[in-house]
């Protein structure tokens, strides 16, 4: 499977090949970015481990070199100036991200390759590039709240001295300030969490808000995150990859699950080679699905002001 990463001179783009090259699944990954040094850089560095690693093609390379990827996985944005408004920054990242589409478009692309989409704000993102590639929407995808969930499981697991991969908690909505904790389902090896004598709401809500905060946490750090986005970004392209049919928190069209459509979020949503195979609406606790319908409300509204 070829996966081209548009944006992979960045951080997260680089992280992201990095990720797959180290996941050994992807057989082969193209770096391509605006910063044609930084793709190359990149990709020269991510080869010069291929003998220790795991026989992957890695090259940088332009739109028409792209043309035969199974996966394009945007991760290009500009990042939010000191002063620049929420919605500025969409309007510059959404004028940006129409460029990428137009010039895969104008590469040229195979009828069944699927767009991931990771750039921020990237619930809006994905709705624009199933309004303007013509794929059927199930070949779309946001990264949506996969990082979220990473986070809220990982901090969960941190705060309660637990193993990380037996804590399965996850966020659904807006990746953004309107994202819901789904502590309904949160659980510790199938155990509820919300049984454990520690798990009160006050440390429900602590857990939740550092998760809802960690984006801005990282960045006001060391600028951007990386890692945990990129280990996100591997989980759904190797679900996508090996079929495996699994629930994750991904970003895409909504089709009527909770009541909500005209809007991409992330919903319980089943991952195989298609892409998008279902939604599903799975019981929440009524204050997580009217959170779930408010931050489509939020990001329909935002929607409607990009231009
Ligand atoms: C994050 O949540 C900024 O979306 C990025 O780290």
């Amino acid at each position: 499977m070829k996966v081209t990463v548009i944006g992979g001179g960045g951080r997260v783009g680089a992280c992201a090949a990095y990720a797959l090259q180290c996941g050994g699944l992807v057989s082969e990954i193209q770096i391509l970015d605006a910063n044609q040094a930084a793709a190359e850089g990149e990709a020269l560095d991510l080869l010069h481990g291929t003998a220790f690693g795991t026989d992957q093609k890695i090259y940088a390379g332009d739109y028409a070199a792209a043309a035969d990827s199974d996966i394009f996985l945007i991760t290009a944005g500009l990042r939010r100036k000191p002063d620049e408004s929420r919605l500025d920054l969409i309007n510059r990242n959404a004028s940006l991200f129409l460029q990428i589409l137009g010039s895969i478009k104008a590469a040229g692309m195979k009828k069944e390759a699927i767009v991931f989409v990771v750039s921020n704000p990237v619930d809006i993102l994905t709705r624009l590039a199933v309004r303007e590639l013509g794929l059927p929407w199930q070949q779309v995808i946001g990264l949506g709240t996969m990082l979220d969930t990473c986070r809220f499981s990982s901090l969960i697991a941190q705060e309660l001295k637990l193993a990380p991969s037996q804590v399965k908690a996850i966020m659904l909505g807006e990746h953004g300030d309107s994202m819901v904790p789904i502590w309904s389902s949160a659980s510790v090896n199938g155990f509820p969490l919300t049984g454990l004598p520690c798990m009160n709401t006050a440390m429900q809500n602590k857990i939740s808000e550092r998760t809802r905060g960690s984006g801005a946490e990282v960045i006001s750090r060391k600028g951007g995150a990386g890692w945990a986005v990129a280990i996100s970004i591997r989980e759904v392209v190797h679900a996508i990859l090996l079929d495996k049919k699994c629930i994750l928190p991904v970003s895409s069209e909504q089709q009527g699950a909770y009541g909500i459509k005209d809007v991409c979020l992330s919903v319980p949503t089943v991952i195989g080679r298609t892409g998008v195979l279902d939604q599903i609406e799975i019981g929440l606790w009524p204050r997580e699905k009217l959170g779930l319908q408010s931050s489509a409300r939020a990001l329909q509204e935002t929607f409607s002001k990009v231009n």
